[in-house]
């Protein structure tokens, strides 16, 4: 049975309470299910809120963006040594959101990436094409180009895990996503590049899927034999629904 991955990306939403009672709705599933891993990503000011409710139940914790300095005169930011300083294992780097909102161009995401992995905690990596790049089939160049400028600076051999999360720009938030088995292409597209190109990451590559995942593809995503996970936004915030897509597992 393969081991699945599901990341949870709260992005800007929630409050305490709303966190309390997902929490317990997650709890009711996560003890019952072996080969599934859940991480969430809350919003970073109730990073430590979400990791004292958490507390015994078998569910890490990711943040959704580091700041590239370690400390100093940098006003709203949050640093990876603060991270690291509250326990916190996992950090998003690349979504497409920051990308397109904060101007995060690849050498950004690069030296979030490293700054990341340099520092002891395990980067999950989003890459994905636009929709133009979809229809021109560009997809699997995209995609490479990104991975390939990430890890020419990347110290493999200090990644505990090479997470990437393929989403394609154009399925985020909006209800549209590719079809299976092409999310199928693309993750073994990308995992026979990395076996090629870097055989120490062999074993240690986990390829998820992100975009618009839902009770109703859910399933059908996970199955394909390429796809380790999913990175899940909008429907992982109904607790109810988030509970009845993994009792699918
Ligand atoms: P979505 O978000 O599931 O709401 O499309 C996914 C993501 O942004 O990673």
């Amino acid at each position: 049975m393969k081991k699945i991955l599901i990341l949870t990306n709260w992005k800007l939403n929630g409050t305490k309470k709303k966190i309390k009672k997902l929490i317990k709705k997650y709890k009711n599933i996560i003890d019952k299910i072996k080969n599934i891993k859940i991480i969430i990503a809350p919003p970073l000011i109730y990073l430590d809120y979400t990791k004292k409710k958490i507390n015994k139940i078998n569910i890490k914790l990711a943040a959704q963006n580091i700041d590239l300095h370690l400390s100093g005169a940098y006003t709203g930011e949050t640093s990876i040594m603060m991270l690291k300083d509250i326990g916190i294992k996992y950090v998003i780097i690349g979504h497409s959101e920051r990308r397109i909102y904060h101007n995060e161009k690849n050498n950004i995401v690069e030296k979030k990436f490293n700054l990341v992995n340099n520092n002891g905690l395990i980067p999950i990596l989003c890459i994905g094409e636009n929709y133009a790049e979809y229809q021109n089939n560009q997809t699997k160049k995209i995609c490479i180009k990104q991975i390939k400028f990430i890890l020419k600076k990347t110290k493999t051999k200090l990644l505990k895990k090479l997470i990437i999360a393929y989403e394609p720009i154009w399925a985020i938030g909006t209800n549209k996503s590719p079809e299976p088995r092409e999310i199928q292409k693309i993750s073994k597209y990308i995992k026979s590049y990395i076996y090629k190109k870097h055989k120490e990451l062999y074993n240690k590559t986990i390829i998820q899927y992100g975009g618009s995942v839902n009770i109703n593809n859910f399933h059908e995503i996970i199955k394909q034999p390429d796809v380790d996970g999913a990175l899940i936004g909008n429907a992982s915030l109904n607790g109810k629904n988030f509970i009845s897509m993994i009792k699918q597992i």
